[in-house]
């Protein structure tokens, strides 16, 4: 049984690129594999955050990982910020990373461009990514296309650990999806979807109506061709709806093409919005269920504890290879 660790930061709403990325690939996983879910608040930290918002959308989060199918038997589910080993063992990884490396990172990029008040955090939030992984033993790591390049930098660090102070850790392998790994917004399909988009119409958020989501596909932007075939090149909107499509009926993007070729493009994003609502709506009703619930803080407090217990241990082995605090007398 291999290792399976990923997390999924708590800002806004998740969107329908989130799920179809990753979400729903964790779900499939747990059945095999011996799985760390975490929702990761100190990455959310790393660019400012309303307290109240945070809190709520933590919560969210757990409750939507759950109703998504995340099953507390099969995985184990836990906010970062509950387990200190994640912060601590940061601290190491962030003594072994190299200033140039981090700045080089697209996503330190991208986020930092245009800001003069960028956080050390937003530089230093791959090293946390690293203790994230590294402090389960992962094997494998599930995410979108985004996070290639951070899963890159974590193996360096882990075998740059390795090297340099005691063989301790798996460098983990990376997982991406072979369609959905990059789901692109509906209004620009040349960038990916993402919930910090200021543009509400440039994605499905996952708590969405049914109704509003009729609308966003309704308006996403297409071609003028009128011919529904995947050519991501020439045809990035439509070929965007059939990925979508594909992953939430479960029939191929041939069969779709085959099906909906000369429907018209107004048909088929209706059929889209009612393929993606039948995937979301039950979702959103157990979520309702549980926002609220006892139920979810005792999920959350067994997931923190049965983390903490693995994490601690790897901590350990970590502080005594780098020769942090006193040796042990016997
Ligand atoms: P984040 O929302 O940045 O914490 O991302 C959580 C997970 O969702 C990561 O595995 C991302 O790679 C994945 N993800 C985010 N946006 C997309 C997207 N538009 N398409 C596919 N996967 C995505
Ligand atoms: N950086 C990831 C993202 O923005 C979230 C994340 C944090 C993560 N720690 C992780 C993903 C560990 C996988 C494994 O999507």
């Amino acid at each position: 049984m291999k290792t399976v660790f990923s997390g999924i930061q708590p800002s806004g709403t998740l969107t329908l690129g989130n799920y179809l990325g990753a979400m729903k690939n964790f779900v499939d996983m747990q059945e095999d594999e011996d799985c760390y879910f975490c929702i990761v608040d100190q990455h959310a930290i790393t660019v400012p955050q309303k307290k109240e918002d945070l809190r709520r959308n933590t919560r969210s989060l757990a409750a939507l990982y759950l109703a998504a199918g995340i099953s507390q038997e099969k995985s184990t589910l836990f906010i970062q910020s509950e387990v200190p080993a994640h912060a601590q063992m940061a601290w190491m990884m962030q003594c072994i990373s190299y200033i140039g490396e981090l700045e080089r990172m697209t996503q330190f990029k991208d986020k930092s461009s245009g800001s003069d008040a960028v956080s050390a955090a937003l530089l230093t939030y791959p090293p946390l990514m690293a203790a994230d992984i590294l402090l389960y033993g992962t094997d494998v790591v599930p995410v979108g296309e985004d996070q290639k390049q951070h899963l890159e930098l974590t193996r360096n660090l882990a075998s740059r650990f390795n090297t340099q102070y005691n063989d301790i850790f798996t460098v983990p392998e990376v997982r991406i999806p072979k369609v959905g790994a990059r789901i692109m917004a509906l209004n620009d399909p040349e960038k990916k979807m993402s919930k910090s988009n200021p543009k509400a119409k440039s994605y499905i958020s996952m708590l969405d109506e049914p109704d509003t989501i009729r609308k966003k596909f309704r308006s996403a932007v297409t071609d003028s061709e009128g011919i529904v075939a995947f050519d991501k090149e020439n045809k990035a909107g439509i070929s965007n709806l059939l990925t979508i499509f594909s992953l939430c009926s479960g029939d191929s993007i041939e069969q779709l093409e085959e099906k909906y070729r000369d429907s018209g493009y107004g048909a088929f994003k209706d059929a889209v919005a009612e393929a993606v609502i039948s995937v979301l709506s039950p979702i959103q009703e157990r979520w309702k269920e549980l926002m609220d619930s006892a139920e979810l803080d005792d999920i959350l407090d067994e997931g923190a504890a049965r983390a903490d217990k693995k994490a601690a241990k790897m901590l350990a082995k970590a502080e005594r290879a780098m020769g942090l605090g006193r040796q042990k007398r016997r």
